[in-house]
């Protein structure tokens, strides 16, 4: 049951217009999810291959279980759940809303079966449309407005977990055929040369307005001070990192943090995730499976520790969110996102100043994941989106190749623990000696 349209060139994916009405806005977000899950097999729904990713079919029920207990429950009147027991069972870490089964184990979900996962998605629908339809209270459509972006950011969970569901099989199968005519990207190219960009130092106000959504993580707006700064007109390459590599990276404890190298040796990391040699080339898994590492492309799949001591190495450091968020203002919110198809970083074809900003690889930051400054989390469960992971955690920014356009902007703070690896995550460097 593989989808035959999908291509890097061709998109996948609905793409939203600014033109269009709150509800259809709605349907498309809702639509796009069960696109990404068109070319999985009933068994692939299922895949859970870490406690960190979650099964595709959970996706599906979980985004919707979220318009059912913040919008529907609340707003609806008269409102009867499509089966009460889903409170608990799709509940992913909302303590207020109650118990869950454990992260682990929710491949162990084999009921509700995918049939009923599906109906259920269409019941929500349905009773969204109808609320929203006749004069709904503005809590609902704020609350809407909010699960539109929650269910987002599982379709970028979608394509990852899925991703390192099918290559934990030995079979290493893709999640979709490579398109027809597309040739493995060339091993040898190489990217346009780096160069630093200049900013200067001062005052900035960073964070996001009031004025149109933003996650509550984003705000308050406040001011920082920065010191001039420098930033690479473009993110770091796999040549380059396998310099770092065949420079004997990942054997130098002194480019590394100490609980950095403690994860290069217990986990045995020598490369980024899905590298593998063969026959002494390097080769990586795609959501079309095994191909030839390609030497322009961005770096992908490497965690913050691996960035952080590439950067030391490279006489650099990276950018603290602050310095990313001032650097991206003048950038426009475009590139290689979710709506290209692509599913995979491409090399710079542009001349832009200051390229692959928005789309391609989420960029890791040395910024630590913190409350702004008179940061409040939104009362009741909601209030637990965010706020409560601010620690033990980083910042990364701009987006991936599997962050929908409408997601992203330049004060987005994404955030992972720093030996996560398996989301699209990559490198720019800053205040290099080049
Ligand atoms: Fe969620």
């Amino acid at each position: 049951m593989h989808s035959t349209s999908a291509s890097r060139e061709v998109s996948a994916v609905p793409v939203e217009s600014g033109e269009m009405s709150f509800l259809d806005r709605y349907l498309a977000v809702r639509q796009t999810s069960m696109q990404l899950c068109a070319p999985l097999t009933m068994e692939d729904h299922s895949l859970q291959s870490m406690p960190d990713a979650s099964p595709a079919k959970w996706h599906l029920a979980h985004t919707t279980w979220f318009f059912e207990t913040f919008v529907l429950s609340q707003f609806a009147a008269d409102y009867r759940p499509f089966q009460a027991e889903f409170r608990n069972l799709f509940n992913s870490y909302y303590n207020a809303v109650g118990d869950r089964p454990l992260r682990a184990l929710r491949h162990v979900l084999s009921r509700p079966g995918l049939d009923e996962v599906h109906a259920y998605r269409d019941y929500i629908d349905e009773a969204i449309v109808h609320l929203l339809s006749f004069d709904p209270d503005p809590k609902s459509i704020e609350l809407t407005t909010l699960g539109i972006n929650h269910e987002q950011q599982h379709q970028e969970l979608i394509v990852t977990d899925v991703k390192n569901g099918l290559w934990t099989n030995p079979l290493r199968p893709s999640y979709r055929p490579a398109a027809e005519g597309h040739e493995p990207a060339s091993a040898l190219a190489a990217a346009s040369p780096l160069e630093w960009r200049k900013f200067a130092g001062g005052v900035y106000s960073v964070g996001a307005e009031d004025d149109a959504f933003m996650f509550d993580n984003e705000g308050p707006r406040h001011e920082v001070f920065l010191e001039p700064f420098r930033l690479a007109s473009r993110l770091t390459t796999n040549a380059e990192y396998l310099e770092f590599m065949r420079a004997g990276g990942y054997s130098q404890a002194e480019l590394w943090l100490s609980d950095g190298w403690d994860a290069v040796r217990s986990n045995q990391w020598s490369a980024p995730l899905y590298w593998e040699q063969r026959d002494g080339e390097w080769w990586h898994y795609t959501v079309e499976g095994m191909e030839p590492v390609a030497m322009d492309e961005p770096v992908c799949h490497v965690s913050y520790y691996e960035a952080d001591a590439f950067s030391r190495w490279a006489g650099a450091r990276l950018a603290t969110e602050f310095e990313w968020e001032i650097a991206a203002r003048s950038c426009a919110v475009a590139g290689n996102l979710l709506e290209t198809g692509a599913l995979h970083p491409r090399a710079v074809r542009s001349g832009e100043p200051l390229a692959q900003m928005f789309g391609d690889v989420w960029e890791w930051t040395g910024s630590a994941y913190l409350p702004y400054p008179n940061f409040k989390p939104a009362a009741g469960a909601v209030g637990e989106y965010n706020g409560k992971f601010m620690c033990n955690q980083m910042v990364l920014r701009g987006g991936s190749c599997a962050t929908p356009q409408s997601h992203i902007r330049a004060t987005y703070r994404n955030f992972f623990p720093p030996h996560a690896r398996w989301q699209f995550m990559g490198v720019r460097l800053a205040n290099g000696n080049q």
